[in-house]
């Protein structure tokens, strides 16, 4: 055993966190933790995870129920296609390996939404299978320690990564090599706030050695953010709001919202009532548009949305669209961005009750 490993796992039976999805090689339970983990953080997932197991304790149980089901206890962590692929998932661990998770590596990839991070996490916990994981703790946490300047998340980055993780990791135990990695690096190698005066590693740390701990993980060039303009309309009637079915592709593909005209550019006032009656959404001039709250800037890694909110009278809604009482509204799966605009702003009829 190499010293990095030996002292990494010293440290880790000495400092690691209890966490429920450590005491269990159950695949069903460690592949539900790292999905909601990549989602959130660890003190946020651990209820979440505890919601799930209750709901749903094994894998057959999870595949029965309704895709509506899984995205409304996964409300509330957003990026809603890492519910539906969960759901998918659990199908096909149902119909395809008889209820079974596979054990290996490669094949665990096949299942949906678990790409080579989640499979790793996986193979190696569960089966203790020797494949390194790389995520974010493990681009910093290496990076530093054996000063990788490549720009990570790439397959470039991700193959050397992988490979340098995978020589450090020969003759331990891979579970326990993996899980410690990822504590190192979520408590004390951190982003921000790094903990070098309590690494088991910091005498050997390239980074540290070097006084350049801050500039790692080598970031990736950026892409360019767009920006969307979106602009709900709520429309009420006694005590329901009217709601529709996003069906285009996207993150938001399934959820229920208020019926939204998107647009590239910024719209005046008139030049929203225009496209509202354009698109036979309102009739005329005659309906009344009264913005509720502020505009609401909502990042995506590739968007940044900024969302306004009006209630309308007199509107003409689609067939595509239903007024749902807004005492039911939380049997229905909505976006974070919706779900933020109800809670704070309480439109018309709730502010009344
Ligand atoms: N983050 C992602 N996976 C984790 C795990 N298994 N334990 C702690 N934090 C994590």
């Amino acid at each position: 055993m190499n010293n990095f490993s030996q002292d990494l796992l010293v440290w880790y039976n000495e400092n690691k966190r209890n966490l429920p999805w450590r005491d269990t090689q159950d695949p069903y339970k460690i592949w539900l933790s790292e999905i909601i983990l990549q989602q959130t953080r660890v003190e946020q997932g651990r209820a979440y995870y505890e919601k799930f197991l209750r709901t749903f304790s094994n894998v057959h149980e999870m595949a029965e129920a309704t895709e509506k089901e899984i995205l409304n206890l996964w409300q509330g962590l957003g990026y809603y296609s890492r519910a539906r692929n969960l759901h998918k998932a659990s199908r096909q661990v149902v119909n395809d390996y008889r209820g079974e998770f596979p054990d290996s590596f490669q094949e665990l990839k096949k299942l949906k939404g678990v790409g080579p991070y989640t499979a790793a996490a996986i193979a190696s916990f569960a089966f203790g299978e020797r494949v390194p994981v790389v995520d974010g703790n493990v681009y910093r946490f290496l990076g530093r320690y054996l000063e990788l300047d490549e720009p990570v998340n790439t397959p470039k980055a991700y193959k050397l990564f992988f490979e340098a993780a995978r020589e450090l990791m020969e003759r331990v135990d891979p579970a326990q090599f993996n899980q410690a990695v990822m504590e190192c690096g979520a408590l004390i190698c951190k982003p921000k706030n790094v903990q070098c005066m309590l690494c088991p590693v910091q005498e050997s740390c390239g980074a540290f050695n070097a006084g350049r701990v801050d500039q790692y993980p080598v970031k990736p060039v950026k892409t360019k953010v767009q920006n969307r303009y979106l602009y709900y309309f709520i429309v009420e009637e006694e005590s329901s709001v009217l709601l529709k079915l996003r069906n285009e592709k996207g993150i938001w593909q399934h959820l229920y919202e208020f019926p939204c005209i998107e647009t590239t550019k910024p719209l005046s006032l008139v030049g929203l009532t225009d496209k509202a009656i354009d698109q036979d959404f309102i009739q005329s001039r005659k309906s009344v548009l009264t913005e509720i709250g502020e505009e609401r800037l909502h990042k995506l890694s590739h968007r940044n949305l900024h969302a306004r909110f009006f209630q309308v009278t007199q509107a003409q809604p689609d067939r595509d669209s239903v007024f749902v009482p807004y005492d039911d509204l939380k049997e229905y799966p909505l976006s974070r961005l919706m779900d933020r605009f109800i809670e704070e702003e309480k439109p018309h009829y709730y502010a009344q009750k």
